[in-house]
């Protein structure tokens, strides 16, 4: 058998490693072991995601938790240093574009074990995003690349990659996103928050250039404020958010907004149940834009750019003008002119599938 580390460490890793997690359990080549950073570390960012994705325990657990980039990276790089010279790992999986990603993929490829990326391939072209670099970094370092939508195919080939590590897969956060779907019959979140399907605006925050400056947060709250004068909004709010409100003070211009319900973060699937039932979503994370494709559900991106270019192509997804302004009329236009979208190739629920078929056909 050989043995696979199968590395997460923030909230987006989870949906993502659970059904390459899963398969590989049940694999008679590969033998699967958990390994959580601990980047993310409260229960409402952890804990319940492994819980709702009904995911084992980790086998390893770090326990890294916050700090600068360099220090959050570093501390990864240093545990996990130990950990895989320790249990030797046959090969190192990685999701997606955190701190956990970059920091994994560095300490595997300088081991000289191999490393798959799952999500290769993807660019904003914005290397002030920690994102992006991120990004460009681990798929320097990879063995595997394992692509999610056309775009990255396109990346991979103008950055020189090699053809022969470039495996088109599909989207393994896709997978999760159809298997719960059908899990969310017993979950009330609308009851309890007293909303109706198709009547409320979700919302969620936590890009360091939208909640780490004034000015921005300022500017996204004016929006706001006029938005939900015309509609509810549920926004459960991201730990870092929360504490740039708290620091500049603005927590108590939020609670004034009688019609926006601030929230602690909510677990997979009362996110997943109000996703579906929401009429528009307004965000500025990665995942919900490819989510709100999928389930055909208008997503206003609150970004300058996107590194998933198909789920504006393709999807139902927009990127809006960073003004206030641009913000109230985006929610209009979404409003009035919904795009109708179709779901793009390969985001089929099968994607964890032919991730693990590469590698067993790779390890025989
Ligand atoms: C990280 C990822 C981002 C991803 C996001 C999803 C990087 C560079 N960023 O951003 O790509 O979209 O996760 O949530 O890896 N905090 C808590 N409890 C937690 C986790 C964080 O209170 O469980 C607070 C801490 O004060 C911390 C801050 O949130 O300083 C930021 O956390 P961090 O992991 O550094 O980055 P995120 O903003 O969560």
């Amino acid at each position: 058998m050989k043995k696979i580390f199968n590395i997460v460490g923030a909230r987006p890793n989870f949906m993502k490693i659970a059904p390459i997690h899963r398969l590989m359990e049940s694999s008679a080549i590969l033998s699967p072991v958990l390994v959580h950073t601990g980047q993310h570390y409260d229960e409402k960012m952890s804990r319940f995601f492994f819980e709702d994705l009904q995911m084992p325990e980790p086998h390893v657990y770090l326990g890294v938790g916050s700090g600068s980039h360099a220090e959050q990276t570093g501390k990864v790089m240093i545990a996990l240093e130990q950990e895989m010279m320790k249990q030797q790992p046959d090969l190192v999986v990685v999701v997606g574009d955190v701190n956990s990603t970059l920091a994994a993929s560095l300490v595997a490829s300088k081991l000289h074990i191999p490393v798959a990326h799952v999500e290769a391939g993807l660019r904003s072209g914005d290397r002030t995003m920690p994102e992006e670099i991120n990004r460009i970094c681990t798929d320097a370092v990879s063995n595997f690349l394992f692509v999610s939508e056309p775009s990255g195919l396109e990346h991979l080939k103008a950055e020189g990659m090699d053809n022969d590590k470039v495996h088109f897969v599909g989207n393994v956060m896709i997978d999760s996103l159809l298997l719960n779907l059908n899990r969310l019959n017993g979950v009330d979140v609308l009851s309890r928050l007293n909303v109706s399907p198709g009547g409320f605006a979700l919302v969620t925050l936590h890009r360091p250039s939208n909640v780490d400056q004034e000015s921005s947060l300022r500017m996204i709250l004016d929006a706001f404020e006029h938005i939900q004068k015309d509609m509810p909004i549920i926004f459960p709010i991201h730990p870092r958010t929360r504490k740039m409100l708290d620091s500049l003070g603005l927590e108590t211009r939020v609670k004034a907004m009688t019609n926006l319900m601030l929230l602690d973060p909510l677990g997979y699937l009362d996110f997943l149940a109000l996703m579906k039932n929401a009429r528009l979503v307004l965000t500025d994370s990665g995942g919900i834009q490819e989510e709100t494709t999928v389930l055909g559900i208008q997503c206003l991106t609150l970004r300058p750019n996107t590194e998933r270019p198909v789920t504006i192509t393709e999807g139902t997804n927009r990127l809006v003008e960073l003004t206030a302004e641009g913000i109230v009329s985006g929610y209009h236009e979404a409003l009035e002119n919904p795009k109708k979208g179709r779901i793009p190739e390969l985001w089929d629920g099968k994607a964890a599938g032919r991730i693990v078929d590469v590698l067993e056909k790779a390890f025989t």
